[in-house]
């Protein structure tokens, strides 16, 4: 039963609309042609892994230091929901980009809230398989049942902040000099993206839902 049956005590969701308005689904289609993105499956988790190894040995965009193991990425593939795609863009039969929406905090309440991961292989950056990625993320998304979806950035990458800002995402804070790696202090951004649902709450319990007649 929803409270009244009115909106909640909630703050209405800031618009979820891209800020570039040709980042849509319409993006996707132009990317398509050359690119297929499609959901991953556990074959394509090495190829993953090896696209973001290259990033924690060399960059500053992720936090990990040390290189991660294959078991480890098959961990993090089997314990998500139908809410939380890994997807898989394919050039030839070849894997040269992943993204993914992950829990953002493993307790239970954080559940309306995601946190996306998008990672280019090197040699493929600035072709367009970041934004196409995004897209198919949030059109995904878009289908529910999330409420938000984080960007997690360390503050020296301006490419993945333009990217995001693209896509409608805002800088809703920063944490000065949260991590260090590679011998500097790193500042982490936290851009974010409603979603286009209007979640209301059902009395005192935890779980917000769509209003009544929603889709
Ligand atoms: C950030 C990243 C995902 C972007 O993907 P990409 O395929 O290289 O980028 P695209 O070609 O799709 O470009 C998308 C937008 O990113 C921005 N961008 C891309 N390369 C950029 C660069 N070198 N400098 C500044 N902005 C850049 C632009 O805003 C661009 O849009 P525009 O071309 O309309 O101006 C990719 O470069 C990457 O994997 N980087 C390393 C990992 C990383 O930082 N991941 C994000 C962690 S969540």
């Amino acid at each position: 039963m929803l409270a009244g049956g009115h909106a909640s005590a909630v703050s209405p969701p800031a618009s979820g609309a891209p800020a570039d308005p040709r980042n849509t689904a319409e993006t996707l289609s132009r990317y398509m042609d050359a690119m297929r993105i499609r959901d991953a499956v556990s074959a394509d988790l090495s190829a993953i892994e090896d696209i973001y190894g290259h990033y924690v040995e060399s960059s500053t965009c992720t936090f990990q230091v040390g290189p991660g193991t294959l078991e480890d990425r098959r961990a993090w593939f089997a314990d998500r929901g139908s809410e939380h795609p890994v997807l898989v863009a394919e050039e030839d039969d070849e894997i040269v980009a992943w993204a993914a929406l992950s829990r953002y905090r493993r307790r239970e309440g954080y559940a309306p809230t995601a946190e996306d991961s998008i990672y280019v292989r090197h040699d493929r950056r600035g072709r367009g398989h970041g934004k196409a990625l995004l897209a198919a993320l949030l059109a995904r998304a878009e289908g529910g049942p999330l409420h938000s979806i984080l960007a997690i950035i360390a503050g020296d990458h301006p490419a993945s902040v333009r990217l995001h800002a693209a896509f409608g995402f805002r800088e809703v804070g920063r944490i000065a000099e949260a991590g260090f790696k590679m011998g500097r202090w790193l500042d982490v951004i936290f851009m974010q993206r409603m979603l286009g649902v209007d979640w209301v709450v059902q009395g005192e319990g935890d779980a917000p839902a769509r209003p009544s007649g929603a889709s």
